[in-house]
């Protein structure tokens, strides 16, 4: 579980996803046949076969929900823009790091823009602030802060990672978790007939950028969209309105709001993971968007099939993933790449 607490408490928005990429390089040096970057900053791991063969695309995104700096008042507070999409009552009294310009990293608290609740009115106590309304706090006098933060400079938020035994949590495991299982599906595979390209996508939280101009460079012949998916088996929430569960297996999905998994290729899924006796769980998820969405549409359209790791508190730092799903997805993973001609 090393690699997977490097790569949750890395940090990487949107296009600065340079230090997630630089974990994974390392990882990956000698077990590929060929490991590029390209103009988008997707890392692009290759394992050739004979001329003519199948040509596979798995895609798991770099990219964590964060923000970018974009005010900086007179009292050297700071104001930011969020790039993906945050729930603002996750947000209150958070700690935070704003990588600044400077080459430093700042460490920080974030707070709504309000009054304490000791002097807040009961109708002040009930608004739920706005992502706007939120600030940063470095301690720092307004002078240093200017020195050394210039507007566009990225902030994420600060979170140990934790091996709860059967789960683990922390920040950014959507989608450092799908990085996580590809990276463990490359080192376990043997020598594969199809052509394998497992790219660690950039900006999938802004609209699964990175995936679109990675496929069509690319031009596979299947698609696998690699991300997490909601588990909503937690109090609070109706059964029939649930989602996946976390530990019952892989997430195969039928559909989001960005694809409908390509139907023949789902049942090859649903066969072999039978056949293998590998738990899995068939997903629709009615709001989201994955990789396997981009690269579905790209060019004259791709067979495509997203494969979904069980989550709890998706978008939170709080995200729970079970090791079971994990293995789960690795091995299915595995079988489907292994025998694919
Ligand atoms: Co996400
Ligand atoms: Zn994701």
């Amino acid at each position: 579980m090393n690699l997977l607490k490097q790569l949750s408490e890395v940090a990487g928005v949107p296009g600065r996803e340079e230090r997630v990429r630089e974990i994974i390089r390392q990882e990956l040096t000698g077990l590929v046949d060929d490991l590029r970057e390209d103009a988008l900053g997707n890392l692009i791991a290759v394992k050739e076969a004979k001329k003519g063969a199948l040509r596979v695309m798995l895609s798991a995104h770099m990219d964590e929900i964060g923000f970018l700096v974009r005010f900086i008042d007179d009292k050297g507070f700071l104001r930011v823009h969020n790039v993906g999409g945050f729930d603002v009552r996750n947000l209150f009294a958070r700690q935070v790091t704003v990588h600044a310009s400077s080459g430093h990293d700042l460490l920080g608290v974030m707070n709504p823009a309000t009054k304490p609740v000791h002097i807040s009115t009961p109708e002040e106590r009930k608004k739920i602030p706005e992502m706007s309304d939120f600030a940063i706090d470095l301690g720092l006098p307004p002078e240093e802060v200017k020195k050394q933060v210039r507007i566009g400079d990225m902030v994420t938020l600060r979170q140990g990672f934790l091996d709860l035994g059967e789960v683990v949590t922390g920040k950014a495991l959507d989608d450092r978790a799908s990085c996580y299982v590809l990276i463990e599906t490359l080192k376990r595979l043997k020598k594969p007939t199809a052509e394998i390209y497992a790219v660690f996508s950039a900006q999938e939280e802004v609209g699964l950028r990175g995936a679109t101009t990675s496929a069509y460079g690319i031009t596979p012949d299947i698609g696998i969209g690699l991300d997490v998916t909601l588990a909503v088996d937690t109090p609070g929430s109706p059964t029939e309105q649930r989602i996946t569960e976390l530990g019952k297996g892989v997430a195969l999905k039928v559909m989001d709001s960005s694809m409908i998994s390509t139907r023949w290729l789902l049942d090859e899924f649903i066969a072999l993971a039978e056949k293998k006796q590998i738990p899995y769980q068939l997903e629709i998820l009615p709001l989201g968007g994955t990789d396997g969405g981009a690269i579905q549409r790209v060019r004259a359209g791709v067979p495509t099939i997203t494969v979904s790791i069980p989550t709890r508190y998706i978008h939170t730092v709080t995200e729970m993933v079970a090791k079971a799903d994990l293995e789960a997805t690795i091995t299915l993973l595995g079988h489907y790449l292994q025998q694919k001609r």
